[in-house]
């Protein structure tokens, strides 16, 4: 029988009709550079350590460090971000490790940057890793972070980061004109070319839970919250705002975190700024996806999909821990 074809004008699913089109028409997708992956190296730790909470992550140890970010390297990926996990012995109230030039995390960084000078290092400014109560700064007495107190520290702990070799110099600590005073020491010391990523959304998340185990910070830390310097979850306009300070203090690239979460706000910063800006894919949506593909409640794509969400929002490059797994499927 012949179909009387005069509806629809507009046939939508012309262009989806093969593979081949469905591809060219593409309008983002993801590659390897998009990638940036996330590692934990841990002091005084040979081998390998599972983090509970992360299935399928480790900490490392110094020993193995630059075998496996040379796997990393191998798969295309061009940026990793490195976080501490310091001797439970060393952390005290004011963080002191983190000014120290030849603390191991320098060391670690150092040592990777000798074996493959083209990786991108980024690495995190704040406290949260060495001191004993988990806070990102100092503690004034009401026990809240004292913004103005803890400025200079992480002036110092950005310098010997650079010192140690690191390209991109990632505050995640959301006090109040830290992009300025690390500009100003990096100018002042000559790192003219080290950059600045600024975690300017960071939002005060329950998605972290896992990051504090992974850093083993969890028990320092308790049931205590971030909300004094993090960003309240329900706030856009004010996100626009901190980008704004944050790319008028120096800073080269703003982020978004956590990511999924947050992809209106990936979008807004984008329309907005046109600047560099990063998404993070924090701990707890990493373990979420990861819990539902390995118990198979959700096929393994759902990681894909995730990432083209970032992309499709405007987000340059991701931070996620499915780094090297997804470069492994699009190599
Ligand atoms: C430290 C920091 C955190 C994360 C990155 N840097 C934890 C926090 O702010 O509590 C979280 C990353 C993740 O969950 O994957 N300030």
């Amino acid at each position: 029988m012949k179909i009387e074809r005069t509806f629809p004008e507009t046939r939508m699913r012309r262009i989806r009709k093969n593979s081949g089109l469905r591809e060219m028409l593409a309008e983002t997708n993801l590659s390897r550079t998009d990638l940036i992956q996330p590692i934990f190296i841990k002091e005084d730790l040979s081998g390998t350590e599972e983090i509970k909470t992360m299935p399928g992550i480790n900490r490392l140890g110094l020993d193995i460090l630059n075998d496996e970010v040379g796997k990393i390297v191998d798969l295309g990926i061009k940026s990793i971000a490195v976080f501490p996990v310091i001797n439970e012995e060393k952390k005290d109230e004011t963080g002191s490790q983190a000014t120290l030039e030849d603390n191991f995390i320098c060391h670690a960084i150092s040592s990777i940057k000798k074996s493959y000078p083209d990786l991108i290092i980024i690495a995190d400014v704040a406290l949260d890793p060495y001191t004993d109560h988990g806070h990102d700064g100092l503690l004034d007495k009401t026990g809240d972070v004292d913004n103005d107190l803890t400025l200079p520290v992480l002036r110092e702990q950005a310098v010997v980061l650079a010192k140690a070799g690191t390209d991109i110099i990632a505050p995640s600590d959301m006090m109040d004109g830290r992009i300025k005073i690390i500009r100003d020491a990096l100018e002042q010391n000559d790192f003219i070319d080290t950059l600045i990523l600024a975690y300017s959304a960071k939002f005060s998340s329950k998605f972290y839970g896992p990051f504090k185990d992974a850093v083993e910070s969890a028990k320092f830390f308790g049931d205590k919250t971030k909300d004094t310097y993090q960003m309240p979850v329900a706030n856009i306009n004010e996100a626009l705002h901190e980008v704004a300070l944050d790319i008028r203090e120096g800073a080269d690239i703003v982020m978004v975190k956590p990511g999924m979460p947050y992809l209106d706000v990936i979008k807004a910063i984008k329309d907005e700024f046109k600047v560099p800006t990063f998404a993070y894919q924090v701990s707890g949506e990493y373990s979420m996806l990861k819990n539902a593909v390995d118990s198979g409640l959700l096929s393994n794509d759902v990681i894909k999909e995730s990432l083209l969400s970032f992309k499709r929002a405007g987000a340059d490059c991701v931070l996620t821990y499915f780094a090297s797994e997804i470069a492994r499927e699009l190599s």
